[in-house]
C-alpha cells in the first residue's frame, strides 16, 4: 500500500515537474527569440516575428508538430546585421540553424554549445571574429559544421574531432592558424574537409588518412609545408584534391590514378612538388579539372587523356617537362581528340621541344585557350589551327617556329588575344587577320615578317594594342592603322624598314598612350595632326629621316614623359613649350635644331612608382645639361632613366602595357561616374568610388578634376609630383593617374587612390549618428597618426613637404580605423623654385590656414602644425572652426585655451564624456580614474592650442607633438586596460 502510494506520489510530482519544464520551456524558445531578435540591428528585417502570431509561424521559425519547441531555424541571405544573441543557446530543441550570408558581427556565443541536439550549424558568410568557441564540442549530434568566410581567429579546437558524427566542416576564408590539428583524424565519418584560405601552416597530418569516406579535401592557400602523408592517397573516395598555393614537396606516387580514381578536381598548382607527373592520371576517367602548373615536375608528359572525355581545364605550366633530348614532347596532343569539353590548355614554359602536330586542329569548338608560350617548338603552325573557331586567345610566343603564319588564323573569328612575338616566322602579314574583329591584342613583333602592312588590319576596330615591331616590314604606314580609333595602350612599328611619311591620320588615335615608329625610314615633314594625340606618355620618332620643323601644334600633348625625336633631320628651334613638359626622358640629339634652350625638369623617379613588377629604378640622377650649338646642333637632356633591356623603350614598355589606366577603364570603373558611385567633392573636383575589373576587382577612389577650375591643373602636377617620392602608413596611396581625353575630346585627368572604406574623419564627427562616434582611444589614435604623417612629410622627406590643406575632410580612415592624410592638391615642396613662385596661389581653407598666409607669406611646415592644432581640437570638442559660436573676439583656439587647465570638461564633445560615463557605470570607474582621464584630456587639449597659436614661431614642433600624443595614449590604454 505504501509503496503503492509512493509510487503515485512520484508520478504526480513527475508530471507537475514535466508540466512546468514543459510551460516554461515554450516560454523559453520565446524569449530567446526575442532575444536573438533584439540583437539585430536592423530589426525591420524580422517584423514578421511579434506577439501577433506565434513564435512556430514566424518567418524563419520551426517547431516540433507536437511539442510545438523550436527545432530550426534558418534566415539565410535576410541581410541581418547585427550580433549574435547567447540566449539562442536555451533552443534546446534545435536541431538546424543557418544564418548563412548575412552580416553578423562580434564572436560566436560559447553558449550554442549547449545544443545537444543539433545537427546542422551554418554561420557562413558573415563577419563573425573572435576564436571557434571549444565548446562547440558539447554539441555531439552535430553533422555539418559551416564556419566558412568570416574574420574567426585563433586555431582549430582539437575538441571538434569529439564530434564522432561531423561529415561536412568547412572554415574556409578565415584567419585561422596553429596548422591542422591532427586529432581531427579520428572523425572517421567526414566527407567535406575544407579550410581553403587560411594562414593555418604546419604539415598535412598523416591522421587524416583515417577519413575514409572523404569526397572533398580542400586545403588550397593555406601555408602548408612538408610532403603529403602517403595515406591521403589510399581515400579513394576522394573527387576533390585542392591543395594548391602551399609549399608542399615531394612527389606524386605512380599509382596515383589507380588509388584515387574518382577524382574530378585534382589542384596542386603553386606548390614544389617534383618528379615525373604520374602516367596513371590517364585512369582518371571522371577529371574535369588538372591544375599543376608552378611546380617542380620533370620527365616526359606521358599521359594519355583518350579517357579524360570530361577534362575541361589542363594547366601544367612552369614545369620542367620535356628536358630530354626527344622532340615529340607534343604528341599527347593527339589523344586529346575525344576531349570535346575541353577549354583551356596552358603549357607556357614546359621547354617541351618539338613540332605542333596537325591534330590540334581535331580540338572542339568549345576550345578557348591555347598558351604554349615560352617553350622550344619549331616547324611551321599547322593550317589546322583554322578549326578551332572556339580559340579567344592564342599565345605561341617565344618559341623557335618558323615559316608563315597560315592564312586560316583569319577563320578565328573569335579570337581577342593573339602572341606570335619572338619566333621566326617569315612572309607576310596574312591579309586574313583583317577578319579578326574581335582583336584586342595583337603581338607579331620579333620576328622576320617582311612585305608591307595589311590595309586592312583597320578594320581591327577593336583593338587595343598593336606590336608589329622587330620585323623587316616595309612600304608605308596604311593610313587605316592609323584610324583604329580603340587603339588605347600600343602602336609598335619600330625597328622595321617603313618608308614615306607618317599620313595626317595619326591625328586620329586620340586615345593611344605609346607610339613608337623608331628606327625605319620615315620621311617628310611631321604632320601637325600629331598634336591630337593628347593621351600619348610615350612617343618615339627617333632613327627616322624626319625633316622641318616640330610643330607647334605638339604643345597639347601635355601628358607626354617620354619623347625621344633624336636621329632625324628636324630643324629650327626647339620648340619652348617643350620646358613646360614633365619630362622624365627627352632626346633631341642627332637633329639640325638650332639655338638655346633651357630646360627646367621637375624632381621625381619616373620608374618607382606604379604597384607590379617594374624593373628596378637607378638611384635618382638629376641631370640638366644645356649645350648650346650652331655647328653641330646637338641637344642632349639627361634625365633619371631607367635601365632597360637592350636599351629598347619598346621592350621597357610592354611590361608597363597593362598597368596604364584609360579614360575608358575608369568610366567603366565607376559606372559612368555615376550619382549612386559620387562618394565626394573638392575644391578640384569629385570623388568616386569605382572597381577595377582589369585588376583583381581591386575598389578604389577615383578623384576627377573640374579642370575648369582656377589651379587644378596645377593642382593635379602637385599631387602626381608629391605621390612620386613619398610613402607613409599614413598617407593615402595614389595607385596611379590618368591623363587622357574623354569621349567628346576634352581635357580629362584624374587621380585614382587606394579606397578607405570607413570615410572622412569628418563624416565621423559630424555626419554620422551619435551612437557611432569614435571614442577616446580612437581619437587619440587618430591624432597620432596624422601628425606622424606631418612629421614624416616634414622632417623625413627631401626636400620638405608642406601638405598647406590639413582638415577633417582630407583624413581617411581604413578597414582598421588607421588614419590616412590625403589630397595633395595643394602640397609644396620646400626650397624648390616652385614653391617661391606659388605664393599668391589659392592657400588652405578657412578655419585651418594659419593667419600668416592671409598676408602672403611662405608655406611653411608651421602653417601644417596650426592647420593640425585646430584639427585636434575640432576632434575633441566637435567644433568646426567657422562654428556660429566663433564671432568676433572668440576662436576655436581661444574657446579651449580658456578651459584650461581645470575645465575642459566644459568644452569636450558631449559624445566622448558620455562614452567616459558609460564606462565608468560598467567597469567601476573610480574616482581617481576619472580624475586622470580628464587630466589625459586637458593634456590633449593643451597641444591644440599650443599648436594653433597665431605666432608661427611659438607653435609647437610636430615632433614633440607625436611624441607627447602617444605618451597620453599609453597613460590612457593603461586606465582603459585596468578596468576590464
Ligand atoms: C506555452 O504553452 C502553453 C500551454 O500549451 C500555452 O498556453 C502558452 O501560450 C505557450 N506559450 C507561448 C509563448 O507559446
Ligand atoms: C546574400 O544576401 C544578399 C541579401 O542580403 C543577397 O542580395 C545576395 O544575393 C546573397 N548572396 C548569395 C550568394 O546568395
Ligand atoms: C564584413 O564587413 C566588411 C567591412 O568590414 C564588409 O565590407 C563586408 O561586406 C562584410 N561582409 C559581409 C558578409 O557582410
Amino acid at each position: 500500500m505504501n509503496s503503492i502510494m509512493a509510487f503515485l506520489f512520484s508520478c504526480l510530482v513527475v508530471s507537475l515537474i514535466t508540466s512546468t519544464i514543459s510551460f516554461s520551456s515554450n516560454e523559453t524558445d520565446y524569449q530567446a527569440l526575442l532575444k536573438f531578435k533584439s540583437m539585430i540591428r536592423n530589426e525591420e528585417a524580422l517584423s514578421s516575428w511579434n506577439a501577433s502570431s506565434h513564435f512556430c509561424d514566424w518567418i524563419g521559425v520551426s517547431c516540433g508538430k507536437s511539442h510545438r519547441r523550436v527545432t530550426a531555424v534558418v534566415l539565410k541571405s535576410r541581410g541581418l546585421q547585427g550580433v549574435l544573441s547567447p540566449y539562442v543557446g536555451n533552443l534546446s530543441f534545435l536541431r538546424l540553424f543557418s544564418l548563412w550570408n548575412n552580416t553578423f558581427q562580434g564572436t560566436i556565443p560559447h553558449q550554442l554549445g549547449h545544443l545537444s541536439r543539433l545537427r546542422f550549424l551554418q554561420l557562413s558568410h558573415n563577419n563573425f571574429t573572435g576564436v571557434i568557441p571549444t565548446n562547440l564540442s558539447g554539441c555531439s549530434k552535430l553533422e555539418k559544421l559551416g564556419l566558412g568566410d568570416n574574420k574567426l581567429v585563433g586555431s582549430i579546437p582539437e575538441e571538434i574531432s569529439f564530434l564522432s558524427k561531423l561529415n561536412f566542416i568547412s572554415v574556409s576564408y578565415n584567419e585561422l592558424t596553429g596548422g591542422i590539428p591532427p586529432a581531427l583524424g579520428n572523425i572517421t565519418s567526414m566527407e567535406v574537409f575544407d579550410v581553403t584560405n587560411n594562414p593555418l601552416g604546419g604539415s598535412i597530418p598523416d591522421t587524416l588518412g583515417h577519413w575514409k569516406s572523404l569526397t572533398q579535401f580542400d586545403s588550397g592557400i593555406c601555408n602548408l609545408s612538408g610532403t603529403i602523408p602517403p595515406s591521403i592517397f589510399n581515400l579513394s573516395l576522394l573527387t576533390d584534391f585542392s591543395l594548391a598555393e602551399n609549399q608542399l614537396t615531394g612527389s606524386l606516387p605512380s599509382a596515383l590514378g589507380e588509388m584515387l580514381p574518382n577524382l574530378v578536381f585534382l589542384q596542386l598548382r603553386n606548390n614544389k612538388l617534383t618528379g615525373p607527373l604520374p602516367p596513371s592520371i590517364s585512369n582518371c576517367s571522371k577529371l574535369v579539372d588538372i591544375q599543376l602548373s608552378y611546380n617542380n615536375f620533370s620527365g616526359k608528359l606521358n599521359i594519355n587523356f583518350e579517357k579524360l572525355k570530361n577534362i575541361y581545364r589542363i594547366h601544367l605550366g612552369d614545369n620542367t617537362f620535356g628536358v630530354g633530348r626527344e622532340s615529340d614532347d607534343m604528341q599527347f596532343i593527339n589523344t586529346l581528340k575525344n576531349c570535346s569539353r575541353l577549354v583551356s590548355l596552358d603549357l607556357h614554359n614546359c621547354k617541351f621541344q618539338g613540332v605542333l602536330p596537325t591534330s590540334i586542329g581535331n580540338l572542339s569548338d568549345q576550345f578557348r585557350r591555347l598558351v604554349l608560350r615560352g617553350n622550344h617548338l619549331y616547324g611551321n603552325i599547322p593550317s589546322s589551327i583554322g578549326n578551332l573557331v572556339g580559340l579567344t586567345q592564342l599565345d605561341l610566343a617565344d618559341n623557335h617556329f618558323n615559316g608563315e603564319i597560315p592564312s586560316t588564323i583569319g577563320k578565328l573569328y573569335k579570337l581577342q588575344e593573339t602572341y606570335l612575338f619572338e619566333n621566326q616566322f617569315s612572309g607576310p602579314i596574312p591579309d586574313a587577320i583583317g577578319n579578326l574583329s574581335l582583336l584586342n591584342r595583337l603581338a607579331l613583333d620579333s620576328n622576320r615578317l617582311e612585305w608591307h602592312i595589311p590595309s586592312n588590319l583597320g578594320n581591327c576596330h577593336n583593338l587595343l594594342e598593336l606590336w608589329l615591331n622587330d620585323n623587316t616590314l616595309s612600304g608605308t604606314i596604311p593610313k587605316e592603322l592609323l584610324q583604329i580609333s580603340s587603339l588605347t595602350i600600343m602602336l609598335n612599328l619600330s625597328q622595321n624598314s617603313l618608308s614615306g611619311s607618317l599620313p595626317t591620320e595619326v591625328g586620329e588615335l586620340k586615345m593611344l598612350t605609346s607610339l613608337d615608329l623608331s628606327n625605319n625610314n620615315l620621311s617628310g615633314s611631321l604632320p601637325s595632326s600629331l598634336g591630337s594625340c593628347t593621351s600619348l606618355s610615350f612617343l618615339s620618332l627617333k632613327g627616322n629621316f624626319f625633316m622641318g620643323m616640330v610643330p607647334s601644334s605638339l604643345s597639347s600633348m601635355k601628358g607626354v614623359k617620354t619623347l625621344d625625336l633624336s636621329h632625324n633631320k628636324l630643324s629650327g628651334s626647339v620648340p619652348q613649350f617643350l620646358e613646360r613638359f614633365s619630362f622624365e626622358y627627352v632626346n633631341l640629339s642627332f637633329n639640325d635644331f638650332e639655338g638655346f634652350v633651357v630646360a627646367w625638369l621637375n624632381l621625381g623617379c619616373p620608374c618607382a612608382r606604379r604597384h607590379g613588377k617594374i624593373k628596378k629604378p637607378l638611384p635618382l640622377f638629376v641631370t640638366v645639361i644645356i649645350i648650346a650649338s650652331t655647328l653641330l646642333s646637338i641637344l642632349f637632356f639627361t634625365y633619371a632613366w631607367c635601365k632597360k633591356r637592350k636599351g629598347q623603350p619598346s621592350q621597357s614598355s610592354r611590361d608597363e602595357r597593362f598597368m596604364r589606366i584609360s579614360y575608358g577603364q575608369l568610366l567603366k570603373a565607376t559606372d559612368g561616374f555615376s550619382e549612386a558611385n559620387l562618394i565626394g567633392e573638392g575644391g578640384f573636383g569629385f570623388v568616386y568610388k569605382g572597381i577595377l575589373d582589369h585588376d583583381h576587382n581591386r575598389i578604389v577612389a577615383v578623384k576627377v578634376l573640374h579642370l575648369q577650375n582656377r589651379g587644378a591643373h596645377k593642382s593635379f602636377i602637385a599631387e602626381c609630383d608629391a605621390w612620386r617620392s613619398i610613402r607613409h602608413r599614413n598617407l593615402l596611396k595614389i595607385i596611379t593617374s590618368c591623363s587622357s581625353v574623354d569621349f567628346q575630346g576634352k581635357d580629362f585627368k584624374a587621380l585614382v587612390y587606394e579606397f578607405m572604406p570607413n570615410g572622412s574623419l569628418n563624416d565621423w564627427l559630424h555626419s554620422r549618428e551619435s551612437t557611432s562616434r569614435l571614442n577616446l582611444l580612437q581619437r587619440t589614435n587618430i591624432l597620432i597618426d596624422v601628425a606622424s604623417a606631418l612629421d614624416y612629410l616634414h622632417n623625413q622627406c627631401l626636400p620638405p613637404i608642406v601638405h598647406c590643406d590639413l582638415k577633417p575632410s582630407n583624413i581617411l580612415l581604413d578597414d582598421d580605423m588607421v588614419a590616412h592624410v590625403g589630397d595633395f592638391g595643394l602640397v609644396r615642396f620646400l626650397g624648390t623654385k616652385s614653391n617661391q613662385n606659388n605664393t599668391s596661389d589659392i592657400r588652405g581653407t578657412i578655419g585651418y590656414a594659419p593667419p600668416e598666409y592671409g598676408v602672403a607669406s611662405e608655406m611653411t611646415s608651421s602653417g601644417d602644425v596650426y592647420s593640425f592644432g585646430i584639427l585636434l581640437l575640432e576632434v575633441m570638442t566637435r567644433k568646426r572652426p567657422t562654428d556660429n559660436i566663433f564671432t568676433e573676439g572668440l576662436s576655436l583656439h581661444k574657446f579651449a585655451q580658456m578651459a584650461l587647465p581645470n575645465h575642459v570638461t566644459d568644452v569636450i564633445d558631449d559624445n566622448l564624456l558620455n562614452f567616459l560615463q558609460e564606462d565608468a557605470i560598467a567597469t567601476q570607474h573610480t574616482i581617481a580614474k576619472a580624475k586622470k582621464i580628464e587630466e589625459c584630456l586637458a593634456l590633449t587639449v593643451k597641444i591644440g592650442v599650443s599648436c594653433s597659436v597665431d605666432s608661427s614661431r611659438h607653435r609647437m614642433n610636430i615632433q614633440n607633438v607625436v611624441r607627447e600624443l602617444q605618451h597620453i595614449l599609453d597613460t590612457l590604454r593603461k586606465i582603459f586596460e585596468v578596468s576590464y
